[in-house]
């Protein structure tokens, strides 16, 4: 995890120029309808989801305390993924775009599943050279909405129907 978080602090001075564009083609990619309620971005980096989005009640959480620096957004958490400071069942939309490959294990499916409200939207996209289809199997606790071809990612769309 300090890794992790070493890497992505040394990375957060040039990400946004390095990975606007490319991050921004995955969230058209992914983001075909409109953002209502409370959203979370899981993973969240700099905030180019916000910039794309310009969603007032957006909330990003990233374990690199450089890269949410550089975010404009104000609702900013400094925490874990794996272990999400939030009570159950309050938010309507959770993303998580290119994050997952960082992560020890599938932990943070099961925690956003918990944040969501019933009838929530998840929307995932990662590495497709570091994906693995037994990924699928924690997905049985949500709907699979979709799947879809991300560039270097691989995306779905799940829904928290019970
Ligand atoms: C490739 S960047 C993607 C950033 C953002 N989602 C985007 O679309 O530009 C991966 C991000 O995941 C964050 N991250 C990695 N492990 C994490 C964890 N355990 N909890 C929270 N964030 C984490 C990193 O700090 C980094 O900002």
């Amino acid at each position: 995890m300090k890794d992790v978080v070493k890497k992505y602090n040394r990375t957060a001075s040039f990400y946004n120029r390095r990975y606007r564009e490319i991050q921004e083609n995955k969230y058209k990619k992914m983001i075909n309808f409109s953002v209502k309620g409370k959203m979370l971005d899981i993973g969240c980096g700099t905030g180019l989801l916000y910039d794309f989005l310009k969603y007032d009640s957006y909330i990003g959480i990233d374990l690199s305390l450089e890269m949410l620096k550089k975010g404009k957004f104000a609702n900013k958490i400094l925490a874990d993924c794996e272990f999400l400071p939030f009570k159950d069942c309050i938010f309507d939309f959770v993303f998580s775009f290119t994050v997952l490959q960082n992560l020890p294990s599938y932990r943070m499916i099961s925690e956003t599943y918990r944040v969501l409200k019933r009838g929530g939207i998840f929307v995932l996209t990662t590495l497709k050279k570091t994906y693995e289809e037994d990924l699928i199997e924690t997905f049985k606790i949500f709907e699979l909405i979709d799947r879809r071809d991300c560039d270097e990612d691989i995306g779905f769309v799940l829904k928290k129907a019970f």
